[in-house]
């Protein structure tokens, strides 16, 4: 393996001989149910720097280290590197979208009406936040565990506060929710692979292959340091090397979802298109919004019916391009799957849809809606979702921006944008092509933002170079 900091770029082959040094849950997701997201001030640059020293030793370390099964993991946001005394040099050298931070950028993000940051919680976005200590593990009794040993580091040296604190709880006991998130909709499926990381993949998550076959993406797309799809040069950088390599930028959203809004729509949805809102047309509709059947089986494939075995086949589910449906008849170019990996669908504003992927890390929080109901019963729930890239501004902005926000790129029009986490209500509409109306009007806001941060999750070794002011 080349030392670290010796070379301009790793490559997929130096992969495996770092995966020590990458924080969890970036190459492989963390599979345990329970999580704790929580959002530190730093009062004091030489305490906070004492605090780092001491929680140091519990980032990646496992069961035998903590006597309990439990993982914590530590981002940055621009304010806490600033704040832990990063020279001006590293400092200026960092992506501008990640200086200005997810707050400073609402306008290109789309987060306006609903949206908009005047509405987040926790003064998320705001520059007290300076850093997010994510703990998953397997039980309430854990997270209070990993809690208190948080707590007692923060107490042990002061100069830090508590902001913020979100919990989430994935649907599934396995830690990720694909028994269904609040919508009732299999999530996640489809994962981008990375070239040299050995995690199972399947026929779909990658990159098309002009032979039918697909394949991993360059690590540089997720990992900073590695070479990427286009190699060196293309991608904004934090310097020196040494602090970027195997580092990552996360993106933290929370998405309060309104999913007895949701159901209603279905049902009106399914009468406004076909005449009729029985089961399978509310399904059918809940499946022309998002572009998979609620469970798991892509319209692509199964346009007309959800077919359960090709959910439950992972070498199925995913295999799929778009290709012969440039109208959108099997599966509107507007939902919200389509939208989000456009695949080999023509697009009119070209783009090479690999540099735009994103890895998704995302867990439910709150209780589900009783099933059936109808009628909202106050409780906040929705989608805590984490997603990781090299460049935030390509990657998650692009496709928050370009792809979800707009209807142009694909050749809709430019004011239909995405039915789950577009602005709804008056003037909002969704393309259904083949159905009796071919459109659907004024679509409720399902999902609303309430918060967001951008954070940069270094390596251990550049972890370890920020406390000690090498940088
Ligand atoms: C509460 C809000 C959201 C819900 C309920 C939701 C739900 C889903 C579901 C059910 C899928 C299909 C499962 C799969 O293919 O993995 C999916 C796919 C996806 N979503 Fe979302 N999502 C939400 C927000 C977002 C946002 C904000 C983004 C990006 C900025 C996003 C990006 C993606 C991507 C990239 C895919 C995979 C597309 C593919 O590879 O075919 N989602 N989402």
């Amino acid at each position: 393996m080349p030392a670290l900091g010796s070379q301009p770029g790793l490559t997929s082959a130096d992969l495996k001989a770092n995966l020590h040094d990458i924080q969890d849950n970036i190459v492989t997701p963390i599979l345990m149910r329970y999580g704790r997201h929580i959002f530190l001030k730093f009062n004091d640059e030489a305490k906070s720097r004492a605090w780092l020293r001491n929680m140091f030793q519990h980032v990646n370390a496992r069961e035998r280290e903590h006597g309990t099964r439990f993982t914590v993991n530590i981002g940055f946001t621009y304010a806490g590197l600033k704040a832990l005394g990063l020279s001006q040099r590293s400092l200026d050298s960092f992506p501008e979208a990640f200086r200005m931070g997810m707050r400073g950028r609402a306008n290109v993000v789309g987060d306006v009406g609903p949206h908009a940051p005047e509405h987040w919680e926790g003064g998320l976005g705001s520059p007290d936040i300076c850093a997010m200590v994510l703990l998953r593990t397997d039980s309430d009794e854990g997270r209070e565990t990993a809690t208190r040993i948080v707590r007692e580091e923060i107490e042990a040296t002061g100069g830090i506060e508590i902001r913020f604190i979100q919990d989430t709880m994935a649907a599934n006991e396995s830690g990720i929710g694909s028994e269904g998130e609040h919508f009732g909709f299999a999530d996640p499926i489809s994962q981008p692979p990375i070239e040299g990381a050995d995690t199972p993949s399947y026929p779909g998550d990658g990159v098309p292959e002009s032979d039918g076959t697909w394949r991993a993406l360059k690590p540089g797309e997720f990992l900073l340091g590695y070479e990427d799809e286009v190699g060196p040069g293309g991608t904004p950088m934090p310097e020196p090397f040494e602090l970027r390599v195997n580092g990552t930028f996360v993106v933290f959203r929370k998405l309060y979802q309104d999913v007895a809004a949701f159901r209603r729509y279905l049902a009106t949805a399914a009468k406004s298109l076909y005449g009729n809102d029985d089961k399978h047309h509310r399904d059918l509709v809940a499946a022309k919004i998002m572009g998979r059947w609620p469970s798991g089986c892509p319209l692509d494939l199964s346009p007309e019916k959800d077919d359960p075995e090709i959910a439950a086949d992972p070498d199925r589910r995913n295999n799929f391009t778009y290709a012969g449906d440039d109208e959108g008849l099997r599966c509107p170019l507007g939902s919200h799957l389509r939208r989000t990996n456009p695949r080999a669908t023509p697009l009119k504003r070209a783009t090479a849809v690999r540099r735009h992927r994103l890895l998704r890390r995302g867990v439910e929080y709150g209780p589900h809606l009783e099933d059936g109901a109808l009628e909202d019963d106050g409780i906040d729930r929705g989608l805590i979702n984490l997603f990781i890239q090299a460049d935030i501004e390509r990657q998650f902005e692009f496709v928050q921006n370009e792809w979800m926000k707009s209807g142009e790129f694909i050749g809709l029009d430019p004011n239909e944008q995405d039915p789950i986490n577009g602005v709804g209500g008056e003037g909002s509409q969704l393309s259904v092509p083949g159905a009796k109306r071919p459109f659907l009007f004024d679509l409720p806001t399902f999902v609303t933002v309430k918060g967001g941060e951008y954070l940069f999750a270094p390596g251990l070794n550049a972890l370890r170079g920020i406390i000690e002011q090498k940088f």
